[in-house]
């Protein structure tokens, strides 16, 4: 401030004599002053913000789809204020078959990307590779996912993502990051708690009471940038079961990297209690479509595309999030033995 004042008194003193060439220095001098003191403050500012400013632009571009039963209203809703809230470090993108739906315009109120399902099975489910080729071609992430439209997740999970950017081998490597989905009754979370979507709220209760869910049920998958061929795989479509796990087994195959990131990912399943609100109770033709499209391929285990096969993980340090590689440690012959006898031995006594 004080350095303007004294310029724009330079700058009258110049103009009362007539030396038009002073003034003229003195106005780019300003100009020079002003731009970097700004440049200054914003660096500050981006410093306050932590990481996420600085690396300029989302981490994640997360896409998901709602179903249009009215009975599921309650339960996207709560997807939508949540992933909302969690903006701009992630943006929610929702597929849609009519963008006049009530679920589409409050999604596009609370900032939502709504984008038009182009590529649909008879059912109107949207296929996989399609849905990922334009989120990637129209959106700039460091890293690009698909979740189940009633995941809610904890600021952790971008977190997560700045942090393992960050690492160099992510750079040389693709990766695919799932975890374990933990599960909650939403309709005893809602009268619990009418804002238990909010991230806070979701990363404390996620811990306190969320049920984790078997291995092999994942219901969010999040790649670097191109990170699966998406081009080489089946017509696979979303909504319908099997996809997922599909979906790791061909990442195990490809030696893309997968994470299993549930160590720092605070994440909620939100289901209506019961079967009800999952697959089974959502009255979709056609269930087994995706599994008839990859056994054509041949017989496939789909209990391989589960969290316990990754190779790498996530945990918390006192230096933040890591990324750290499982060990791959096979028990040598010998200490098989011993082990064995030491099993037989614990029977025989009991
Ligand atoms: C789209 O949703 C609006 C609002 O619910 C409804 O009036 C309209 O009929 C729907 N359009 C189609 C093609 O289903």
């Amino acid at each position: 401030m004080l350095v303007a004042c004294a310029l724009r008194e330079l700058l009258r003193a110049c103009l009362r004599r007539k030396n038009h060439g002073l003034a003229v220095t003195a106005i780019l001098l300003v100009i020079i002053i002003v731009v970097l003191t700004s440049q200054i403050l914003t660096t500050k500012r981006l410093h306050r913000h932590g990481r996420l400013a600085l690396e300029g632009q989302p981490a994640l571009t997360l896409a998901t789809t709602f179903s249009d039963n009215p009975q599921r209203f309650q339960v996207h809703s709560q997807t939508v204020y949540n992933w909302a809230a969690l903006r701009p470090q992630l943006r929610p993108v929702l597929f849609a078959g009519n963008l006049s739906s009530s679920l589409a315009l409050l999604a596009k109120r609370h900032g939502w990307e709504v984008q038009f399902i182009q590529d649909a099975d008879q059912q109107g489910m949207p296929y996989i590779n399609s849905l990922f080729k334009l989120i990637q071609e129209q959106y700039d992430s460091h890293f690009y996912g698909y979740s189940n439209g009633d995941m809610l997740f904890g600021s952790s999970l971008t977190e997560t993502l700045y942090s393992v950017q960050r690492e160099t081998h992510v750079k040389h490597e693709h990766f695919l990051f799932i975890a374990q989905r933990t599960s909650v009754n939403y309709k005893d979370m809602l009268k619990m708690d009418s804002q238990f979507w909010r991230p806070d709220r979701v990363q404390e209760y996620a811990c306190t009471m969320g049920r984790p869910d078997p291995p092999t049920t994942i219901d969010f998958f999040i790649t670097t940038p191109y990170g699966i061929p998406w081009d080489t795989l089946p017509q696979l479509v979303i909504g319908k079961t099997c996809f997922d796990n599909y979906i790791i087994m061909i990442a195990l195959y490809l030696f893309v990297g997968t994470v299993d990131v549930t160590g720092t990912v605070h994440n909620m399943h939100m289901t209506g209690g019961g079967k009800s609100m999952t697959h089974s109770d959502n009255h979709l033709l056609d269930q087994g479509a995706n599994q008839r499209i990859i056994n054509q391929f041949g017989h496939v285990s789909f209990e391989l595309g589960s969290v316990a096969n990754c190779k790498y993980l996530t945990r918390k340090t006192e230096r933040g999030i890591e990324l750290g590689k499982f060990l791959d440690w096979k028990i040598p012959p010998g200490f098989q033995r011993l082990q064995v006898n030491a099993k037989e031995m614990m029977v025989s006594t009991v």
